[in-house]
C-alpha cells in the first residue's frame, strides 16, 4: 500500500518536473511577446448608436478579445495593413469572410455601410 503511494507520489513528481522544465524552457524568451501585447490605445465608445450596438453586439466578442487572432478594436498599427488593402477588399473580406474572421462577421442584418462604419471605428482609420 505504502509502496504504491510512494510510486504514485514518484510519477507525479517526475510529471510536476517535467512541466516545471518545458516551462522554464520556454520561460527563456519572454520579452518579445511582452513587447508586442502592448495594450491598444484605450478606445472611446463609438460616437454612432448603430455602430456602437453593432460592435457590442457581435464583432467585440473577436475584435475586443486578443485571443481570438483578430485584430483589436483601438489597436490602429494591426489595422493598418488591412486597412490599406483598401475598401473593396476589406468589404469582401468582411462579407465572405476571411480566415477566422466569420462570414458578415456575424451580423446577417448588417448593411455594407453598416461594415464600413464599424470597421473605420475599431481600426480608427478611413476605408478607402
Ligand atoms: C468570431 C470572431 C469574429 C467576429 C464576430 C468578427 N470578427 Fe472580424 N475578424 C476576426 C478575425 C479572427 C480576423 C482576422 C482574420 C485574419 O486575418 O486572420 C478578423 C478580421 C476582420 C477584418 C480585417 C479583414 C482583412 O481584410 O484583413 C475586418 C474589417 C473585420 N474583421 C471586421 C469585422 C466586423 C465589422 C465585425 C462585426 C460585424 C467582425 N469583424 C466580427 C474575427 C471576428
Amino acid at each position: 500500500m505504502n509502496k504504491m503511494r510512494n510510486t504514485l507520489g514518484a510519477a507525479l513528481a517526475a510529471a510536476a518536473c517535467s512541466l516545471v522544465l518545458s516551462a522554464c524552457g520556454k520561460g527563456a524568451a519572454p520579452a518579445t511577446p511582452a513587447a508586442s501585447a502592448t495594450p491598444p490605445t484605450a478606445l472611446a465608445a463609438p460616437a454612432d448608436a448603430k455602430v456602437a450596438k453593432i460592435f457590442g453586439s457581435t464583432c467585440k466578442s473577436c475584435h475586443a478579445v486578443p485571443a481570438s487572432g483578430a485584430p483589436q478594436a483601438g489597436d490602429a498599427q494591426a489595422w493598418a495593413p488591412r486597412v490599406a488593402q483598401g475598401k473593396d477588399t476589406v468589404l469582401n473580406h468582411i462579407i465572405n469572410g476571411y480566415k477566422g474572421m466569420p462570414p458578415m462577421g456575424m451580423c446577417m442584418q448588417c448593411s455594407e455601410d453598416d461594415f464600413v462604419a464599424v470597421t473605420e471605428y475599431m481600426s480608427g482609420a478611413k476605408l478607402q
